[in-house]
């Protein structure tokens, strides 16, 4: 199947729900106000993969990524790591809340997929 619909409905303010796209798993973060502060907290210039939050979401209660480490393709664990965000345990690979790399081996951020909103519960990925 090319795209998903995803309900947003029962996923809480600070949890993580992983979905199935094309084969990839999609994490879906529904951010919380101190989530998006720390997001935005960051100077940018320092990031090994310099983006902005606002560049890597469409709204910043969400965050939506495709769930695979950049490294070697591992999947991360959510609420881990140094930053708030995932860690990937096959070789030590930290992400920040916006999907970033933060430290660790792997080269890029998460990916963000194509994805639109098509009313406030309803998300539509690819
Ligand atoms: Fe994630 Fe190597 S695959 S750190």
């Amino acid at each position: 199947l090319a795209s998903l619909e995803v309900d947003l409905s029962g996923i809480e303010p600070g949890s993580t729900v992983t979905v199935k796209w094309r084969g990839k798993p999609v994490f879906i973060r529904h951010r919380t106000e101190d989530d998006i502060k720390l997001a935005n907290s960051v100077d940018v210039a320092s990031l090994r993969d310099p983006q902005e939050d606002a560049a890597r979401v469409k709204n910043p209660e969400w965050l939506v990524v495709v769930g695979v480490c950049t490294h070697l393709g591992c999947i991360p664990l959510p609420n881990a790591g140094d930053f708030g965000g995932w860690f990937c345990p096959c070789h030590g690979s930290h992400y920040d809340i916006s999907g970033r790399i933060r430290k660790g081996p792997a080269p890029f951020n998460m990916e963000v997929p194509q994805y639109n909103f098509m009313d406030e519960n309803k998300l539509l990925i690819g």
